[in-house]
């Protein structure tokens, strides 16, 4: 076999050819072949030379974006040197080391390389006893599910990356929500796949505005995508409102791509989309990243929850073939992965989930006091969205003037929802040890105290 995984003998003008000098590169079964049979074996061609460099990047990489780095780069990031730096704007639970993973996670981590198994390649959609590991994990009677059902990847990007390459073609389009996690776009653009943004609607708890969502699709829409508990929201939708999502998805026939990767890392109920469905086929995109806050581990995975056999086997080769381009996910990871699923402790979600809890109640309650803050209790996620009344704030144009200045002055960091797609709003990321979300707090009450400015209509109310 050659260097390129191609094997075979060539012949030319009779002779048989073998080793690197003909086939080293380039001879291939599918009918590429660089041999002439006039004898020069790599004839050349005088005009279509190129005549002088001009190396340039791909259409994919010029159209490969992320709205987050575009925007933060742009920033100007200075804090105020006589305080301290806190960065409320990053979605990574390990940055201030108070959320330590769970001690049984890391032995599973620490057997796992201890065995010596996990150092070769796994098959490409994962080692089998780690996707039934996860099946038997998440399986339930409404949604059952089985090893095959599943495929492990890097990361639940790869698993979104992989789902929407499985179900889409360029000049498709995908329904993505507003606001909403900023790699959905990013993918799908760079494959020439048009994104349609449907509204999420602050004053209910963003759920989504569901005839909005329904007027969006047409046929070339290939999926709807669902983020449940929501980046950057920490909003968790009601079983209802999930059952009336999966009504549209059913009466328009069209599948769903529901990122579940902070399923459980809620304050409320939070079933899954597919243990509700009765008929619309689903993806569901998860990984350990968040829940057992090990985001670096690049450990996710997709869920087959294929209905009345939709996807069938065509959609499920599509995934495996995909799976085939670039071996996903780490196989120390996949090693541990069964003791950590199964040996994790309930405590250790529980703590997680009530820090979160506390730290959004303290943010909540100081901001929702701030004249000119309208900040949307979360339930779930680590994330809190707040609202910026521009008007009373003319000192600056926008959302990312304001989050801006917020830093130079008091060195507090949030990512301005403009990077959502949602101006006049920034997210903050609760994940911060207690005491820095009360300093925070108390920092952007000053910031906004000193900035404020009273409507001219306001102000003709007082003085009547
Ligand atoms: C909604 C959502 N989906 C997917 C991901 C990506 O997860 P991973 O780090 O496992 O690739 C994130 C990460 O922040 C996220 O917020």
């Amino acid at each position: 076999m050659n260097g390129n995984g191609v094997h075979g003998k060539t012949t030319l003008n009779g002779k048989t050819l073998s080793g690197t000098g003909v086939n080293g590169k380039g001879v291939h079964g599918n009918g590429i072949h660089h041999v002439s049979v006039n004898g020069s074996l790599y004839p050349t061609k005088a005009k279509s030379r190129r005549q002088r460099w001009e190396v340039k990047p791909s259409e994919m990489a010029n159209n490969t974006l992320n709205p987050i780095r575009a925007i933060v780069d742009g920033m100007k990031i200075t804090p105020n040197p006589d305080k301290p730096m806190i960065a409320l704007s990053i979605g990574d639970p390990t940055v201030f080391g108070n959320l330590p993973t769970d001690d049984a996670v890391l032995q599973a981590m620490k057997d796992a390389i201890d065995s010596q198994k996990y150092n070769g390649y796994a098959p490409s959609v994962g080692y089998l006893k780690s996707r039934q590991a996860v099946a038997n994990f998440y399986s339930c009677p409404e949604a059952p599910l089985e090893a095959e059902d599943v495929i492990l990847t890097s990361g639940c990007s790869q698993a979104i990356d992989l789902a929407i390459s499985v179900l889409c073609n360029p000049g498709d389009n995908i329904l993505v929500p507003c606001p909403g996690f900023s790699l959905y776009k990013t993918l799908a653009v760079s494959m020439g796949i048009k994104v349609k943004l449907y509204n999420l609607l602050p004053e209910k708890s963003w759920e989504i505005d569901l005839q909005h969502m329904e007027s969006l699709i047409d046929e070339r829409t290939s999926c709807l995508i669902i983020t449940n508990p929501s980046n950057p929201c920490g909003s968790v939708f009601s079983k209802e409102h999930l059952q009336k999502i999966l009504k549209v998805a059913s009466r328009h026939c069209v599948p769903i791509l529901a990122d579940e990767i902070y399923t459980d890392m809620v304050s409320c109920s939070c079933p899954s989309m597919a243990s509700l469905s009765s008929d619309v086929p689903i993806l569901s995109c998860g990984g350990l990243a968040k829940r057992w806050l090990v985001p670096g581990w690049r450990l996710g995975w997709i869920q087959i929850h294929d209905r009345n056999d939709i996807f069938g086997s065509q959609i499920r080769q599509g995934l495996v073939k995909l799976t085939q381009r670039i071996l996903g996910a780490c196989t120390i990871v996949q090693g541990a992965l069964e003791g950590i699923l199964n040996n994790t402790r309930q405590s250790f979600y529980n703590d997680t989930i009530s820090f979160l809890k506390s730290n959004s109640e303290i943010c909540f309650n100081e901001l929702s006091t701030i004249p000119g803050l309208n900040p949307v209790m979360p339930s779930g996620a680590m994330y809190l969205m707040v609202g910026i009344d521009m008007d009373h704030f003319p000192n600056f144009k926008n959302d990312v003037d304001f989050t801006e200045r917020l830093v130079t002055e008091q060195s507090v960091f949030c990512l301005p929802a403009s990077a959502f797609e949602y101006p006049n709003f920034f997210r903050i990321v609760v994940t911060v040890p207690g005491e820095m979300m009360v300093e925070a707090c108390v920092r952007i009450r000053e910031f906004c105290q000193c900035h404020y400015r009273p409507r001219s209509r306001d102000s003709n109310d007082l003085d009547q």
